[in-house]
């Protein structure tokens, strides 16, 4: 399956996706394009690197989100992308473009959802006292942080754990979980019934 990816930052995420790729022949995805909001963004030259086209697209060039993305939307298509994936990607989507995407566009959050939506997950659950933490690969719906579950990694919150320390303790697992659940999205084994995805995997 051809994958577009949208990132906006550093790219480590898209790193964890490209070394998943590059490291298994049978990988039933591969990368055809990287688009970047921020221009100058390290994301950028990792896809750059591995030979994978890029685009950037300022948002601020346009009038509307929804012009903004609907020319994501006519890059990723015209690059023949069948599954979008969001990796640091810091821009709220337009219901337009969601809907487009459905049940073929996934996010990774840094916190076990349906905890801890939106943004600073690792000091908002340090404040809260929660002993386990982690990340989720989820579909993308026009909810922020919402839509089926595809993929949780927990990791224990330490009593010594600052922002940071829980941060990267959350990213290794980041980048497992996510070429995992681009792999099952990729290889079909994901079905949606209501809220909930059926991963059909074992453990699941
Ligand atoms: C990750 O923590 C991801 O979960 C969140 O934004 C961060 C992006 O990091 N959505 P990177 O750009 O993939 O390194």
């Amino acid at each position: 399956k051809k994958v577009g990816v949208l990132v906006s930052g550093r790219g480590s995420n898209l790193q964890a996706l490209i070394d998943a790729i590059v490291a298994d022949p049978t990988f039933p995805a591969e990368i055809v394009l990287v688009i970047s909001n921020v221009a100058g963004a390290y994301a950028l030259e990792r896809a750059a690197k591995a030979g994978i086209p890029t685009r950037t697209i300022p948002h601020k060039g346009f009038p509307s989100r929804e012009a903004f993305d609907d020319a994501m939307d006519r890059e990723l298509r015209a690059a023949g992308v069948e599954i979008v994936c969001l990796a640091g990607f810091m821009r709220l989507l337009s219901t337009a473009f969601t809907q487009g995407w459905a049940g073929r566009m996934i996010n990774i959050h840094p916190a076990l959802l349906p905890s801890f939506k939106g943004l600073h997950t690792h000091q908002r659950a340090l404040e809260a006292g929660v002993k386990l933490h982690g990340c989720t690969v989820h579909l993308v719906t026009p909810e922020l942080d919402d839509g089926p579950i595809l993929v949780q990694a927990a990791v224990p919150v330490l009593p010594d754990d600052d922002s940071d320390t829980l941060a990267a303790r959350v990213l290794e697992q980041e980048h497992r979980a996510y070429p995992l659940a681009l792999r099952l999205v990729a290889e079909g084994k994901v079905t949606v019934d209501g809220p909930r995805a059926h991963v059909d995997a074992p453990g699941n």
